[in-house]
């Protein structure tokens, strides 16, 4: 029997890769870039499975060049903000993610980049690397305690709710926000609840972005947002960086309106490297690397072959985003 035809737009770690390669007539894309879209289009024809990463966007176009046995849709990320969600439930296709995969590593670095804004190591390293470091100079270099300062997390969904885990370990206070009221979620580990954004904008030395991009929280962080915040504030966004709009956070760094800013994650996305917000002493970046471990990159690889193969199968894969696509499937 002829193995079903899948398309994957970028090489993956070994361990999912191989489940695919051998379950399927699998074509991968070479290339560390992304498929230009032409090709994309040209790829998909008549594949059953398609396995994208967050850089690939695929839109009902995409879904129609692939034409009417494409079953299933495997994103080989957490976050599905480059699929057209509608557009494939539209189309009886299933759409997976890799939840729970990249939880914890991904709280890490946002950790990581907390630590790293309030001692300022970017800049630490930037001073001796410029061979400033002469001796040990009283006022030089000052930053911020992390130690009993208050966290303010935005979404206290899993991501959120381990970098509060985390930040209980630095006795800091844990104070969050959250759009679908997970109010249980933050009582586990400590936090309190804000009844309103500003509430926690005004309280927060430290606030950390943990929701996905959606029509709601497109630029949530914006000039108006910024205004509400400490002077003394820190922003860390490991989410996606159209949460933030992007000139606000210039305009608000630079005027000092808060201290600092640490990104994993920035719009555009790459960022140049001679963007305004890399001219910033108080901005550090770094380039989308939230779950970028061997073993987390290995069970995300896992865990969007197993979803694709179920798909393809006939099965519900265990990380369906969109579950109201069953119904429609069962329309015919
Ligand atoms: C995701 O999975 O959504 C992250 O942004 C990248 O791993």
């Amino acid at each position: 029997m002829d193995k079903p035809k899948v398309f994957v737009t970028r090489i993956i770690p070994e361990a999912g890769l191989k489940m695919v390669l051998d379950a399927c007539d699998a074509e991968v894309w070479p290339d560390e870039q992304p498929p230009p879209r032409d090709i994309l289009l040209e790829k998909v024809r008549g594949v059953v499975g398609l396995l994208p990463l967050l850089t690939d966007r695929i839109d009902g176009e995409v879904m129609d060049a692939a034409g009417n046995r494409l079953t299933i849709i495997s994103n080989y990320a957490v976050g599905y903000d480059n699929i057209d969600i509608q557009a494939a439930t539209d189309r009886g296709i299933l759409v997976g993610n890799t939840p729970g995969a990249l939880t914890e590593t991904t709280a890490d670095l946002a950790f990581a980049l907390l630590m790293a804004a309030a001692r300022r190591l970017g800049e630490g390293i930037d001073y001796i690397r410029a061979d400033k470091w002469e001796t040990f100079k009283p006022m030089e270099l000052l930053g911020r305690d992390i130690h009993h300062a208050t966290l303010g997390i935005i979404g206290m969904g899993r991501i959120g709710t381990e970098v509060a885990r985390r930040a209980s370990g630095f006795d800091m206070e844990v104070i969050y926000y959250d759009h679908h009221g997970r109010a249980e979620r933050g009582e586990t580990v400590g936090a309190r609840l804000c009844s309103t954004l500003d509430e926690l904008f005004e309280q927060a030395d430290f606030i950390s972005l943990h929701v996905p991009l959606t029509p709601e929280t497109h630029h949530l962080i914006d000039a108006d947002a910024f205004s509400k915040m400490k002077n003394t504030a820190i922003l860390i966004n490991t989410a996606r960086g159209p949460v933030v709009d992007t000139d606000a956070l210039y305009n608000a760094l630079s005027s000092e309106n808060i201290a600092y800013a640490a990104l994993d994650v920035t719009d555009p996305e790459p960022l140049p490297s001679d963007h305004k917000l890399m001219m910033l002493p108080n901005c550090l970046i770094v380039p989308h690397i939230g779950s970028a471990t061997i073993a987390t990159r290995s069970r995300m690889a896992v865990m969007a072959a197993e979803n694709l193969l179920a798909g393809i199968q006939g099965q519900v894969p265990d990380h369906l985003v969109n579950p109201d696509v069953l119904a429609r499937r069962r329309q015919g």
